[in-house]
């Protein structure tokens, strides 16, 4: 008799957007009248950029002509992509990362819950709490994380970093020694950052204590003040201790054309072995690349005109953000994020737990939100807005939420 990978057993509940999005279905089947406003997952709301899509259209015809026809794509990526990147996200950041140290995928939320299969079982990992959930997920399905307490809402194999109001949501180092660290600057869910100051001294710890920081920067492109980094290989030592993650969803809009990558440095060894090879050996094995018309679409982000359109697509959502993260404090919320970030994070009023507040939200606003306890025990009494909506709309979310 076969036998499954009774891990996934393991998990409790379903994924925290699937969840959502089943409650906001059952409240919608039963009051069809209601105007659902959705500032929950995080996904764009914009067109993709005119520059994204004319380089769409182009590749999307030179698949139909025998001479520019394009089957399986290079197992790294397109050369064209990787240059772009490793000239504008690195190069003019002053970072030393070369095309062949940057692997193209269909996005980040993949390659950070695949990124675990290169590495031991027996490694301990430290997360943020709260957190993106697929990096625990994630270590719970490869039987990375013991048993789970559901009292607590812990694992017994994960070591939390708590980031609170008090620590100003930035993890502190655990007393516990991690193998793999899981950062997430500027942060999904809290919207907090930290100064390059505060990144070096966590480069220095995993360098010193010998563990690699897996590194998602999929919301850099918000960071409004100067002392955020956008790369961790902004620091020194970085190359030797961090993989970085990154997307083109939340930058350019690409949630539903797919489209991310990872950098492995080739200075980044355990005992002598590159993590660059396993993740190629991976990458060659498991995958056969993202769209050769995604990936031009990709190449145009990083045109004149696409970085232009771009960045006029961020300053849209960050206006949203302000309007959420101003309209609650003069409601008389708390609320943080949104300054170098798409998310805001709010205290609950009233000692509401963050589900009870998700369900006052839906019924009485019909605006849907992120119950914080979903990423993590310190997340609860929290809950997340985006400001990937409409301004339309989050203006008239913000307007009902006044009115509660
Ligand atoms: C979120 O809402 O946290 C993100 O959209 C999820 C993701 O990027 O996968």
């Amino acid at each position: 008799m076969f036998k499954i990978n009774d891990n996934y057993l393991k998990l409790p509940g379903s994924y925290l957007f699937s969840n959502i999005a089943k409650k906001v279905n059952a409240f919608s089947e039963q009051h069809p009248e209601a105007t659902i406003i959705r500032l929950g997952i995080g996904d764009v709301t914009q067109p993709l950029a005119p520059a994204i899509i004319d380089a769409l259209h182009g590749a999307v015809d030179e698949m139909a002509h025998a001479e520019t026809f394009r089957g399986y794509a290079p197992d790294l990526g397109y050369e064209f992509l990787r240059n772009a990147i490793a000239k504008n996200d690195f190069a003019d950041r002053g970072c030393e990362i070369a095309a062949d140290e940057i692997f193209i995928s269909d996005g980040a939320k993949c390659d950070s819950g695949n990124i675990q299969e290169i590495f031991s079982l027996d490694n301990r990992i430290a997360v943020c709490d709260p957190v993106y959930p697929v990096y625990v997920d994630s270590n719970v399905m490869a039987g990375r994380t013991g048993s789970y307490d559901p009292l607590t809402e812990r694992w017994s194999d994960v070591i939390y970093m708590p980031c609170t109001e008090a620590n100003g949501f930035a993890p502190e180092f655990p007393k516990q020694t991690p193998d793999l660290i899981y950062l997430c600057f500027p942060n999904n869910p809290t919207g907090a950052t930290i100064t390059k100051s505060q990144l070096q001294e966590w480069v220095d710890y995993a360098n010193r204590v010998g563990a690699v920081i897996l590194f998602d920067a999929a919301y850099e492109a918000y960071i409004s003040e100067d002392d955020v980094p956008h790369s961790i290989y902004e620091c020194e030592g970085a190359r030797t201790c961090a993989i970085e993650l990154r997307s083109f969803s939340k930058n350019a809009g690409f949630t539903g054309t797919r489209l991310g990558f990872t950098v492995i440095p080739k200075d980044l060894k355990a005992n002598g072995v590159m993590l660059h090879a396993l993740w190629a050996r991976r990458h060659g094995t498991k995958y056969n690349g993202a769209p050769y018309i995604v990936q031009k679409a990709g190449e145009a982000v990083y045109s004149e005109a696409g970085k232009k359109q771009v960045t006029e697509q961020v300053a849209y959502y960050m206006k949203n953000a302000q309007t959420i993260r101003e309209g609650l404090q003069a409601a008389g919320f708390t609320a943080y994020g949104g300054v170098n970030s798409p998310y805001v994070w709010l205290k609950t009023p009233d000692h509401m737990t963050s589900w009870e507040f998700f369900d006052y939200l839906l019924e009485q606003a019909n605006v849907v939100g992120t119950p914080g306890s979903g990423f993590g025990p310190s997340g609860e009494g929290y809950f997340r807005l985006t400001g990937f909506g409409t301004y339309e709309n989050t203006l008239a979310a913000l307007e009902r939420i006044r009115r509660l």
